[in-house]
């Protein structure tokens, strides 16, 4: 039996994440669930945005499943994800982006997948304020944390016979960090003859994904550029609920969305959780659960294949609840086809 450390989080986390363990338990893996708080709601219950027994059980586990959380503004808090991914030396942000079923979407084939290095850039959180006038944020790369996100975009290109790499930097303008990022980059590339690495600006390739993302697979970047880039993903395949993602380090793994904790939608069982559902199915492709991971992905496209089965955010009716309950319903058939 092995234990996933379950965080709900904050705004929509809870019913997302409720939904998704309900999906989970319905397969009926050897899996406990350890739920433990972080964000707002642990600030508020014990003072703390990450209590230490939450940095504890996922040291122990060395998996966890997270809803979104809120990081207050200002007050001087630092970002809670930013210091997760730190804490446990998170360093490849992958997030895959595909459309699904009859989503409307402006492209009908969009299957990219982000590998963004995710602990260093500006998101280090080394500000200054110079003046009342003037302040300062410092922007670290290095040489090791740019390799071995390098690294885990090619061996997953190896693993997947793609053909490319993009990298995507703003090296004409930050020679020395983004040059770093990008040499280091080149550096690896040497190691995977069979694999080209294209090379574009950060703008030019923002322009590039809303005219033709078919042209591209694979995307190495920086944190910031990366952040900003999945985001634009999400809105070329109809949203932020689609949108899983993964933290991986060296023995770590901590799952999430791409989404934040949607505050203007908390509570009112308007969520769309395929995003989480999705990033549950790289859980189970982590603990080689390959069918049970695959079967959530097909489930996804049958499901949304039908658009009275869209939630509101799709531009469809369904609530959270309703929506889980098809999904799991669906997902029952296809393990059993
Ligand atoms: P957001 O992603 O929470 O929301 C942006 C828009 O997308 C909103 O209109 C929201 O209703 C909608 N949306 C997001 N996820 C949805 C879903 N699953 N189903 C239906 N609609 C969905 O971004 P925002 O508003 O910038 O951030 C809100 C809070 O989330 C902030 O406190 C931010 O710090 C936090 N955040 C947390 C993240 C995390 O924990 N991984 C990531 C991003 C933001």
């Amino acid at each position: 039996m092995r234990t996933i450390v379950i965080i709900p989080g904050d705004g929509i986390g809870p019913e997302i994440t409720d939904a998704t363990v309900e999906m989970l338990k319905s397969l009926n893996l050897p899996i406990d669930f350890e739920y433990h708080t972080m964000g707002a709601n642990a600030l508020e219950a014990t003072g703390e945005l990450i209590p230490q027994e939450t940095i504890d059980a996922i040291a122990k586990y060395e998996i966890a499943l997270k809803g979104p959380v809120t990081t207050p503004i200002g007050g001087g808090f630092r970002s809670v994800n930013v210091t997760l991914r730190r804490h446990f030396d998170l360093f490849a942000n992958i997030r895959p982006i595909r459309g699904f079923g009859k989503v409307p979407r402006r492209y009908d084939k969009v299957d990219l997948i982000i590998f963004r290095e995710n602990t260093e850039d500006l998101y280090a959180g080394i500000e200054e304020q110079i003046s009342e006038d003037e302040a300062h944020s410092i922007k670290v790369i290095t040489a090791k944390g740019s390799r071995r996100i390098a690294k885990a975009a090619f061996e997953y290109a190896l693993a997947h016979n793609k053909e490319k790499v993009t990298v995507v930097t703003k090296a004409n303008i930050m020679k020395l960090t983004d040059g770093l990022f990008l040499e280091s980059a080149r550096k690896v590339a040497i190691q995977y003859p069979g694999i080209a690495l294209e090379e574009i600006l950060v703008d030019h390739m923002a322009m590039e994904l809303v005219l033709d993302p078919s042209k591209y697979g694979i995307i190495l970047t920086e944190n910031l550029y990366g952040d900003i880039l999945s985001d634009l993903g999400a809105g070329l395949i109809g949203g932020l609920g689609l949108a899983p993602g993964a933290n991986m380090g060296k023995d770590v793994a901590v799952f999430e969305a791409v989404h934040g904790s949607a505050p203007d939608i908390a509570g009112k069982d308007l969520a769309n959780p395929t995003a989480l559902f999705l990033s549950a199915a790289m859980l189970l492709d982590h603990m080689k659960y390959y069918k049970e991971a695959q079967a959530i992905t097909t489930c996804c496209n049958l499901v949304l294949s039908q658009p009275s089965n869209f939630t509101r955010d799709l531009g469809g009716k369904l609530g959270t609840k309703e929506y889980t309950k098809i999904f799991i319903k669906r997902l029952r058939e296809v393990l059993n086809a």
